[in-house]
Parts: C-alpha cells; sequence; structure tokens
C-alpha cells in the first residue's frame, strides 16, 4: 500500500471513529488506502463480535483486507444499496469536494461511494486545504492515451502518465487501464473542470469527487475533528 502524509494514529483514529458509524444490517462501501485499511480492520473486529453487515470493497487491496479481516462481502450488483461508504482522499477542500486517486483507485471508489446513502471520508490533517491544488488522477483507455493528453493540455492541464514502482512501464489499474496524473494549478471550479473531464472520450474516470462527500473524519493527534455538510 502507499504511503501518504499524516501519522498512522492520525489515520487510525479517523478510520476507527467512521466505522463506529455501522449499523447492524448495513452494506457498507469498503475504501481503499491506509486511513480506510484502519476502518475495514475496526469493522472485522466488530464482525467477530456478532456485527451483521455486507461490505462491498473499492480495489483489489480492499477486497484482500476485508476477507483477511473475515468481512463478508458482496460486489455492488448483489445488493440493493450501499447504506455508508467509508474511503479515504487525497485532498479535501472547504466545500467537501476532494480529489481521489493516489492510490489509482478512483473509478471503482466512486462508483461505489457515490452509490452510497451517506459517504464519509477518513483522512489525516495534511490532506485538507482550503483549495483543492493536487494533481487529479485520471484513469484512461490505454488506446485513448495520447488523445486525452491532447484535450488534457487544451483545457489547460499539464498530463503525466503514472509509472510503475519495481516494474518496469506504466500503472495499470484493476481495470487494465492507464493513469494520467494532470495538473491544472489552483482547481477554482472544481465542478466545471469535473464536468469538462467526465465528458472528454476516452476518460474512464478522473479523481475529481464533486458534491459527493456528506461528512469529513479528520483525525488528529489527540481525537477526530468531524464536519458534515448541511
Ligand atoms: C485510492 O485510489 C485513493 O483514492 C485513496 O483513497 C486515497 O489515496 C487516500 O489514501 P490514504 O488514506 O492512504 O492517504
Amino acid at each position: 500500500m502507499k504511503t501518504t502524509g499524516g501519522s498512522d494514529d492520525q489515520k487510525r483514529r479517523a478510520g476507527e471513529r467512521a466505522a463506529d458509524l455501522v449499523e447492524d444490517g448495513d452494506v457498507v462501501g469498503l475504501g481503499t488506502g491506509s486511513t480506510a485499511a484502519h476502518a475495514i480492520r475496526a469493522i472485522g473486529r466488530a464482525v467477530a463480535e456478532g456485527l451483521d453487515v455486507r461490505g462491498v470493497p473499492t480495489s483489489f487491496d480492499s477486497r484482500a483486507l476485508a476477507r483477511e479481516a473475515e468481512i463478508p462481502l458482496r460486489s455492488l450488483d448483489e445488493v440493493d444499496g450501499v447504506d455508508l461508504a467509508i474511503d479515504g482522499a487525497d485532498q479535501l477542500d472547504d466545500d467537501f469536494q476532494a480529489i481521489k486517486g493516489g492510490g489509482a483507485a478512483h473509478a471503482r471508489e466512486k462508483v461505489v461511494d457515490a452509490a452510497a446513502d451517506r459517504f464519509v471520508v477518513v483522512a489525516d490533517p495534511s490532506k485538507t486545504v482550503e483549495t483543492l491544488s493536487r494533481a487529479v488522477p485520471i484513469e484512461v483507455l490505454p488506446e485513448a492515451r495520447a488523445a486525452v493528453e491532447r484535450d488534457l493540455v487544451a483545457l489547460g492541464g499539464d498530463p503525466t502518465l503514472r509509472r510503475a514502482e519495481r516494474k518496469d512501464g506504466p500503472v495499470v489499474t484493476d481495470n487494465g487501464n492507464l493513469v494520467l496524473d494532470c495538473e491544472f494549478g489552483a482547481i477554482g471550479e472544481p465542478r466545471s473542470l469535473a464536468t469538462s473531464l467526465s465528458e472528454t472520450p476516452g476518460v474512464v474516470e478522473h479523481g475529481l469527487f464533486v458534491d459527493l462527500v456528506d461528512a469529513v473524519y479528520v483525525g488528529t493527534d489527540d481525537g477526530v475533528d468531524i464536519r458534515r455538510r448541511e
């Protein structure tokens, strides 16, 4: 699993507190990354104590971790809906907009997180910003890479193909696609950028999560700051 800013204790506090939201009978979206992993482990401990839930994983890694934690799993098309999704983020602004995809899992994450009645982001303080500014991960069909790169430049972006570590060549997502990390500088209008990215042929999914987050749990050195969208 990739490592990110913030301490493991901060991430654990956020993940464990969000896991307390899970209720008997819930279908829970299981996010990806080092912070969501703490929530998955906590849900697993609750399952061992008798909690009845079904988890919908958002990636190869979250499925493996949930299996290890012995959480009963379902795919999204096997459930009628998702009560709650708990997932991490790479950046979060004051308006509850987020950038995800640091682990290249954002396409499945978005499908599951958007299907949830309630989507809770778990994070450490290094993720919170006034204005989104991180490079936006964009999953693209391999055949469309060059065309998408041209379109992103026309949108004012500066795309870079994400390269694998400990393997020559690019990152290949769980869906068999490539990832472009696209710098846009400060993202003043996440909604309109998200619309433009979604309209670009060859883009499978982008990492701007706009108007999806219902609450943010930020683990700190001595507790958890909770913010809920009105
Ligand atoms: C996976 O692709 C991402 O969207 C993660 O959810 C995000 O990178 C957060 O990960 P950490 O909790 O490890 O920072």
